[in-house]
């Protein structure tokens, strides 16, 4: 085993028994130097901003939930359908997360089967990995796991969803889902509006007051187990660290989905952390290729080329 500050061999490792993204067709000189690179979704149901990015060769997945999907226009189950069939459509053969709007077990498979149908075999489900007791309070709360084992079962591909911690991650896996989707940028969130910032990191999310370690440093046993450890900055970043340090000691190939991404900095910070792929809004996507000093050297190099105009 080895701690989650020594990723990188393993890291290797496991990136190796990943499957290739960036493919070299048949005949070309030039191998993609990017085979294994990360893949890039957009976070969007908005077939007008999924569109031009798809057709630039900027990302190759789409992930979708119904807030999206309300924002995308859809007013009605039937509408919705229509919009992620056409999204389907564009993206085929590359993964589109489709996201199930039912909350128990046998309506979601039913759910998952139906949307399964409207895609040319690129559909994954999207599946909350937990939240039903907070529906009611007599769901079942093993319902986002059941489902994720009865779809893995029926050979669905699975993105767990709603995922705030490494535990939620790793059972979402065992249960066999293909993706799951920690929600970094909410995570970091919620602490910078609920923590009290004189206590640990994480405080608003875990009942840690009475825990200290050997020295009576109730911070540093803390940031040695929860994901929200460490500097609060920090949150969201460590979560997909833990996970990616997780899934590496145990072999296991689920993909990391860096989800709720909130700006072009977390999408390096999430890379370094071990995500496998970036779920990003088409608005954090819109800047991925810009920098003040690319502007600046630009504008330069331009005035000197017009002396090659002529
Ligand atoms: O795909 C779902 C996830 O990215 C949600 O993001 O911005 O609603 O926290 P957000």
């Amino acid at each position: 085993m080895f701690e989650v500050n020594d990723l990188h061999s393993a890291m290797i490792h496991r990136r190796r028994a990943m499957e290739a993204v960036n493919l070299t067709p048949k005949g070309k000189k030039i191998v993609h130097p990017a085979a294994r690179g990360p893949r890039i979704f957009a976070d969007s149901a908005a077939i007008g901003d999924i569109r031009p990015l798809y057709e630039a060769g900027i990302i190759n997945g789409v992930t979708t939930n119904p807030t999206l999907l309300k924002k995308a226009g859809a007013k009605s189950w039937a509408e919705a359908k229509k919009i992620l069939t056409a999204i389907l459509r564009l993206m085929a053969p590359n993964p589109v997360s489709l996201e199930l709007t039912r909350t128990t077990v046998e309506e979601m498979v039913i759910q998952a089967e139906e949307l399964r149908k409207l895609g040319p075999a690129n559909a994954v489900i999207k599946v909350p990995i937990g939240g039903y007791t907070a529906l009611a309070a007599d769901k079942d709360p093993y319902t986002g796991l059941k489902v994720l084992r009865r779809l893995w079962e029926r050979d669905i591909r699975t993105n767990a969803t709603l995922v705030f911690n490494s535990t939620q991650a790793f059972w979402a896996a065992n249960a066999g889902a293909s993706y799951v989707s920690p929600f970094m940028g909410r995570l970091a969130d919620y602490m910078y509006k609920n923590d009290q910032p004189e206590l640990a990191p994480g405080n608003a999310l875990y009942h840690i007051i009475d825990h200290k370690n050997s020295a009576g440093d109730q911070r540093t046993f803390n940031s040695e187990y929860v994901a929200s450890g460490g500097a609060r900055k920090d949150s969201g970043v460590r979560l997909i660290r833990e996970i990616a340090a997780i899934f590496a000691n145990f072999d296991i190939h689920t993909e990391i989905l860096a989800a709720s991404v909130r700006n072009p900095v977390q999408l390096t910070e999430v890379l370094l952390a071990g995500a496998d792929i970036l779920t990003v809004p088409a608005n954090v996507l819109s800047t991925v290729a810009d920098h003040p000093l690319s502007n600046e050297g630009m504008l330069s190099f331009d005035t000197d080329a017009k002396v090659f105009a002529k």
